[in-house]
Parts: C-alpha cells; sequence; structure tokens
C-alpha cells in the first residue's frame, strides 16, 4: 500500500504499525489490510465512474465485488464510501447482510444460484438478481409467483470479447459456463417481461478479470449496446452493467490504467454507441472488487528455511520456506501470478540473490513469489512480506494439509485490530465427527 514506509531502524511499517510489532501481536502468516487505502479505492472509483457518467446525464452505481475479499468489517468500509455490494452465493449473501448492508443496493450473481439462495435473495428484497440461464430464470418465476412481489433481474450475457488475461479469468468468450449468448437475450428478457412479479432492468457482462486498458471493455460495451437498443422495443431499459475485471499492479512489470481514465473511455464508448444508434444512453453499473482492495492488502510471514538448490548449468536457486503458502494465496499456483516480496523486520547492505519463496505445504506447486531477488543475508526469522495480496487471497484460502487459515488485521492511523481472527487447530477439529483426543491431547 501507499502508507509503507520504513521506520528508523529499518522496520517496515503499514499505515504507521510495525510489521514487527504485527508478528510479535498476532503471530504469521497474517494477512494486512490498510484500511484508508481500501476507502479511498472504493471513493476513487465511485467518483470516476459516476463523473464519467455524469457528462453524459446518466448515473453510475459501483457495487464492489465482494468474492475479491468479504468480511463485514470491509463490507462496511466500502458502503460507508457509497458503493454497493455484489455477492455470488447465498454465503457471500449472508457476510452482507450480517454487516447490516441496505439489501436494495445488493446485487445476486452466479451462474447455479439453488432454489435455497434465489429464496433466500427474493424475501430479503435484493436489489437486483442477474440471471444466468433458463433453468435459474424458470426456478426463480416459481418462487416469486404468486408473491405479489416484485423482483429486479439483469439478464447476464455473453459479448464475445476474448480479453486478454489467463484463460481461468476470462469470462465473455463463447466457450464458458457464464451467461447467454447475445443473439438469446430477446427471447430470454421476453420470457421475463411476461411476469408481473418480475421487472427486467438491464443487460449484464463481465469480460473476466485482471485485465489492463480500456480496449476490451469498450469492445464489449459496444457489442452490448446494439441488443440494448434491441429490447427498448420491449420497454424501458434503464441500467446496463458492465462487470469489474480492472487490473492492478502485482509487480512493478504491471502498468494499470488509472481508474479515472478507464471509466472515461468505457462510458465514453458506450455513449458513441448509442448516439450512432439514436438511443438513450442507459444509467450504468460496474463491479470491481481487485481494484478495491487487492493493493491494500500485505501478507506478512516469518522465513523458516533457506535452501541453495543448484541448477543445471551451475547456477544457484535459493528456496525461502516461509510459514504459510498456497493455503493463504493459490494464485501463483492457480494462476502463475506473479508477486515480489520485501523482508520486512530489516533493511540490508548484502548483495541481492535469486530466491524463489515458497511455503510448508506438501506439493512442489505450492510457491508464493516466484522469482525475486532478496538480499543474500536472508535467514530463518526474518519477517517477509508480500505486498498486492488484498484480493482473492483470503478468499481463496484452504486449510489444505490441515493448515489453519490465518487472521485479517485492518491498520489505520498506527494502530491495528483484527477484523477476522485466524483459525485454530480447534476449530478444525471441531468438524471432524470422530475425534477422541481433541486437539491431539491423550484423553
Ligand atoms: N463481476 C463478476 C460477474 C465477476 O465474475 C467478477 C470476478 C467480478 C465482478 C470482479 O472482478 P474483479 O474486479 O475483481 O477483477 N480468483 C481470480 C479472480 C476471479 C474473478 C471472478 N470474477 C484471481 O484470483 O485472480
Amino acid at each position: 500500500p501507499a502508507s509503507a514506509t520504513r521506520d528508523d531502524d529499518g522496520i517496515l511499517a503499514i499505515a504507521g504499525v510495525s510489521t514487527t510489532a504485527l508478528q510479535r501481536e498476532y503471530g504469521t502468516p497474517l494477512y494486512v489490510l490498510d484500511e484508508d487505502e481500501v476507502r479511498m479505492h472504493a471513493r476513487r472509483t465511485r467518483a470516476a465512474f459516476e463523473d464519467a457518467a455524469a457528462a453524459y446525464g446518466v448515473f453510475a452505481r459501483v457495487y464492489y465485488a465482494g468474492k475479491a475479499f468479504l468480511s463485514t468489517e470491509v463490507v462496511r468500509w466500502v458502503t460507508e464510501e457509497g458503493l454497493a455490494v455484489d455477492v455470488c452465493t447465498g454465503g457471500e449473501l449472508a457476510v452482507a447482510q450480517a454487516a447490516g448492508a441496505d439489501p436494495a443496493r445488493i446485487g445476486f450473481h452466479g451462474n447455479n444460484k439453488s432454489v435455497t439462495e434465489l429464496t433466500q435473495a427474493v424475501h430479503a428484497g435484493l436489489g437486483s438478481i442477474v440471471i444466468d440461464s433458463r433453468d435459474e430464470l424458470e426456478r426463480l418465476i416459481s418462487i416469486v409467483s404468486g408473491t405479489g412481489a416484485t423482483q429486479s433481474v439483469l439478464v447476464r450475457v455473453v459479448s464475445g470479447v476474448h480479453a486478454e488475461t489467463h484463460s481461468f479469468l476470462a469470462t465473455a468468450h463463447e466457450d464458458q459456463k457464464f451467461g447467454f449468448p447475445l443473439s438469446d437475450a430477446p427471447a430470454v428478457v421476453a420470457r421475463i417481461r411476461e411476469v408481473a412479479e418480475l421487472n427486467f432492468i438491464g443487460l449484464h457482462c463481465h469480460i473476466g478479470s485482471q485485465i489492463f486498458g480500456t480496449t476490451g471493455f469498450a469492445e464489449s460495451a459496444a457489442r452490448l449496446v446494439a441488443t440494448h437498443g434491441e429490447l427498448l422495443a420491449g420497454g424501458d431499459v434503464p441500467v446496463m452493467n458492465l462487470g469489474g475485471g480492472f487490473g492492478i499492479a502485482y509487480t512493478t512489470a504491471d502498468d494499470p490504467t488509472p481508474i479515472e481514465d478507464l471509466a472515461r473511455g468505457i462510458v465514453d464508448a458506450v455513449a458513441e454507441q448509442c448516439t450512432s444508434r439514436g438511443i438513450p444512453m442507459p444509467n450504468l453499473a460496474f463491479e470491481p472488487g481487485r481494484s478495491v482492495v487487492g493493493q491494500a492488502g500485505v501478507t506478512l510471514y516469518e522465513v523458516g528455511t533457506i535452501k541453495p538448490v543448484q541448477l543445471d548449468g551451475g547456477n544457484t536457486r535459493t528456496y525461502v520456506s516461509v510459514d504459510g503458502g498456497m493455503s493463504d494465496n493459490a494464485r501463483t499456483a492457480l494462476y502463475e501470478a506473479n508477486y515480489s516480496a520485501r523482508i520486512a523486520s530489516r533493511t540490508s547492505d548484502a548483495d541481492s540473490t535469486v530466491v524463489r519463496v515458497v511455503g510448508k505445504h506438501c506439493e512442489s506447486g505450492d510457491i508464493v513469489v516466484d522469482s525475486e531477488y532478496l538480499p543474500g543475508d536472508i535467514a530463518p526469522g526474518d519477517v517477509l512480506a508480500v505486498p498486492a495480496t488484498g484480493a482473492y487471497c483470503f478468499s481463496l484460502a484452504s486449510n489444505y494439509n490441515y493448515v489453519t487459515r490465518p487472521a485479517v488485521v485492518a491498520v489505520r492511523d498506527g494502530r491495528s485490530r483484527v477484523i477476522v481472527r485466524g483459525e485454530t487447530i480447534d476449530d478444525l477439529l471441531a468438524r471432524d465427527v470422530g475425534v477422541v483426543a481433541p486437539n491431539g491431547r491423550n484423553a
């Protein structure tokens, strides 16, 4: 985060909180989240899209995509900064509700929402549900029929844009599970318009995640406007939701477009299409997750072992094992994501050496940082900080190898507090119904 500094002893501090103090108080691994940085990105994103939309006399609503990092505290931060919330399972919805979020400002996604989840959403009075399939639409129709309630819905479509990102993160090419082909939208919308309890409010499209530049978004928006225009023949279509997916810098090699430029580029593209088709500009909605929380998170680890490994050709690679790994950050193993690392507990004048930061799990793909230059005197006991871990690390965390999931600590103005407590082995054993000697102690 922008608030990272070194104190006089060379110890890394985040928002004025020393990382070694954090380690002493909470242990490692530890997810550290800079509250002001999350709030700043939330505010900035909202202003960027609202301003871009206001230039054309329409509104933009920014939903925070909770899948990136969800806890009640973070829901409160982003809603206080004026964002709505996007959830994609009953579990995420429960967290947003537990945080006291206004149901009218919650949107519900997902490609296989169950009857239970849809019922939970309708009863809660959610602002919108995004319809992903025919089966789901019919399920929702049977839930709302005869209730007298009105549920607003969007229809998720696939714009056919091939986003330049990891194939697991692209969602708008044809051969994947989400949404309807654009050409099916008129029939789906016609079915929705037959049902008195459903209120069709617009199309939704999300092209993928960790995308740089405006081109993909603009292209996708252009394709959507054409179908949006066709649907106007059957009634109002007040909204167009263009999803999230704005890329962030994981390392200094990444150069993301500032959110203000992205917002203007995307909104201008929609406006241009609307003008050329002679149709009114809809209100817009966006769903960023990563770009709100990603940069605000840092994971702290303690170095456990150092092992130089001889490579073919005579070079060595230093393996630095830390006390976490793919259970707290699956992204390197899943998407070959690039992270960086720094020794947080001291500075060093030693020459740099190439290291690979690895975890403590039982597979060789358990890599946190594939390749990084760190001081050659790196040693067991050093605290290592891995930045840009605010998005999709906590949310993808697992208990692989019965490793407990770390606590999340929020830092602000020189103070820290736990916002999600760390798991204990007792938490994990509590689910195992066959335990005879609790916590490994003899009965
Ligand atoms: N809206 C929809 C419908 C989505 O599917 C997603 C992300 C978002 C919004 C938010 O996208 P963002 O702004 O965060 O890029 N686990 C992967 C990312 C999966 C993204 C899934 N959908 C990762 O760690 O990179």
